[in-house]
């Protein structure tokens, strides 16, 4: 038995959707609740930023969430496979018409993404002020906040519609199935079994 973390949202349904093509069942949550029980699997309805954290403690054995989110916590999990689902980038985004600088003193930078933004400029031996916000990042050069953002954009249009937009790509991020370091030990081939499903599934759909 699999205790499987999906991220409440467009995600969970999609991976719902492929074990219910690998086991011709449906894989439903009622209602509110946040776990479904079924013979093989446990699956768990978490936030997209606690799945690899339920993994990582071993609440779950396996999970699916996003590279960026990986990259950004930094939790000790194994990365399974690239579900190629939920692509987009993390990128620097400025008011349309604006240059990054990077020699400009004291650059003002708001993000949810602080480790991957402090990363990325340490790289660059570029000292930059990280602000930390929760949502709406788009807004923080528009009032003055920041003099840039570091975001997810997947179509772009949140940048467009507020007169921004990208002036340099970080990383491209997709969708992972992660798995616990003891769990893809102890359940070895239970989790390879569910792995080689997925994958085929995946390259089917490609
Ligand atoms: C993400 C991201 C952007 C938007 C990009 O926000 O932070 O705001 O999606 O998508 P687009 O390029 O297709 O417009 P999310 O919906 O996750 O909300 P939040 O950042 O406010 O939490």
């Amino acid at each position: 038995m699999l205790t499987v973390a999906l991220p409440k949202g467009r995600i969970a349904q999609e991976t719902l959707e492929i074990f219910e093509k690998i086991f011709g069942e449906s894989f439903v949550f009622n209602d509110r609740k946040l776990i479904l029980e079924t013979p093989k699997f446990r699956f768990l309805l978490v936030r997209n930023q606690d799945v690899a954290t339920y993994v990582f403690h071993q609440a779950a054995d396996i999970g699916v969430v996003g590279l960026d989110t990986l990259e950004e916590q930094g939790l000790d999990v194994i990365r399974l496979l690239d579900l190629k689902k939920g692509v987009c980038r993390v990128a620097i985004g400025m008011r349309k018409g604006e240059k990054l600088d990077l020699s400009k003193p004291e650059l003002k930078v708001a993000t949810k993404m602080v480790n991957i933004t402090k990363r990325y400029f340490e790289e660059r031996a570029v000292s930059v002020d990280i602000i930390k916000l929760y949502g709406s990042i788009e807004l923080a050069p528009l009032v003055g906040l920041a003099d840039m953002i570091v975001d997810i954009v997947e179509t772009g249009t949140t940048m467009k519609q507020n007169g921004l937009e990208v002036v340099e790509e970080m990383m491209t991020s997709s969708t992972y199935l992660i798995a616990n370091k003891n769990s893809f030990i102890a359940k070895k081939d239970e989790v390879l079994d569910i792995y080689k499903k997925i994958s085929d599934v995946i390259k089917s759909d490609a």
